[in-house]
């Protein structure tokens, strides 16, 4: 058998290189090194990713070191390119990149594109997951550029993610589809995404028809939209929020319901779970403090994936909770939750393991 292909991620952005030798070892080892790198040990080497910032003296020198080692073959390079002007790219290829990429893209598009150039061919499972990544976040990426800049959001667009989340979770398997989006570096796509991979398992466990998985799925994926109005200071703040913040954070909600009625969209069942999928059934959730009978079922299916997915949510530094504890907190939510459709959620994600 050969040996296992060795990939380098050579990088100066450290919060970054989690999430990409993530996707790297998912097509063979991956080495993280910084811009102080020699090469001169390095043998067999089947690919490098540069997330290096080219203007920087060291990462130039860098580059041109690995270019000299491996001058006497064809060493796949990838260079993430923070800003992708023509000076930068000519600077690139210079430097011996065979692609150039934009920093901000999936690192499982990026890992995608570097086994299509060693010539790993993914299998079926893997594509169909790579690809409902892709798009699934492309249709949430022009959602969330529109409301974050204060534009009319085109909600038409969203629809092209939907069946590929559908198709990628029925034939990857919801487990790879929760192994590729956690590799995305913006905490909130991540979510979004992570949130349409349990609402597809549940549809499809639930047996909905095919219209309603579409529209459950679809509002799972924009159902945190307002959170493109939080100040990034907030949303992406890493210890607890203060009462002011927290309430600030809260309005995500109302936000999202307006920027969606304002784009057009029609649906009741949809503008309700992105309005309301914060509140309780004891009536102690946000905006409006629904209680019982006011609280539709799809909005209601939607918390419970919501929740899931932030208690399961995986970051860098530290493990995963594992399924069992997520679904026990879910259960003591009695009385906030519905106990049925915890249960019936519970074995969604069990047949899925
Ligand atoms: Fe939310
Ligand atoms: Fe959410």
């Amino acid at each position: 058998m050969p040996d296992e292909r060795t990939f380098v991620l050579v990088t100066d952005r450290p919060d970054r290189s989690a999430a990409i030798s993530a996707a790297l070892r998912g097509i063979g080892i991956c080495d993280v090194v910084g811009p102080e790198e020699t090469w001169r040990d390095r043998r067999a080497l089947a690919g490098v990713v540069s997330d290096l910032t080219l203007s920087r003296p060291e990462a130039d020198h860098c580059l041109r070191a690995l270019q000299r080692r491996f001058a006497d073959r064809h060493l796949p390079l990838i260079c993430l390119l923070r800003k992708a002007t023509q000076d930068t790219l000519r600077h690139a290829k210079t430097l011996g990149a065979t692609a150039c990429m934009p920093a901000y893209l999936p690192p499982e598009t990026v890992v995608a594109a570097l086994a299509n150039q060693v010539g790993i061919i993914a299998g079926r499972a893997e594509q169909a997951v790579s690809q409902g990544v892709v798009r699934a976040g492309e249709a949430l990426n022009g959602l969330m550029a529109e409301a974050r800049a204060g534009q009319p959001v085109r909600i038409g667009a969203v629809e092209a993610g939907l069946g590929p989340i559908l198709t990628a979770v029925q034939e990857g398997g919801l487990a790879r589809w929760l192994d590729t989006v956690w590799t995305h570096d913006d905490a909130t796509y991540q979510h979004c995404l992570l949130v349409a991979g349990l609402a597809a398992q549940f549809a499809l466990h639930l047996g909905f028809r095919h219209e309603d998985q579409f529209r459950f799925v679809r509002a799972a994926l924009i159902h945190d939209v307002g959170k493109a109005r939080i100040p990034l200071e907030i949303l992406n703040k890493p210890g607890r929020l203060d009462p002011g913040e927290l309430a600030v954070m809260r309005t995500h909600a109302a936000i999202g319901h307006e920027v969606l009625r304002a784009g057009g969209e029609r649906d009741p069942v949809t503008l309700s779970a992105v309005r309301h999928h914060h509140e309780m059934l004891d009536g102690s959730g946000y905006p409006d403090g629904l209680a019982g009978g006011q609280i539709g079922d799809m909005v209601r299916l939607l918390t419970i994936c919501d929740i899931y997915a932030a208690l399961t949510e995986r970051r860098p530094y530290k493990s995963p909770m594992p399924m069992a504890d997520a679904m026990a907190i879910l259960a003591a939510m009695e009385g906030k939750l519905e106990a049925r459709l915890v249960q019936s959620f519970g074995e969604a994600m069990a047949a899925a393991s």
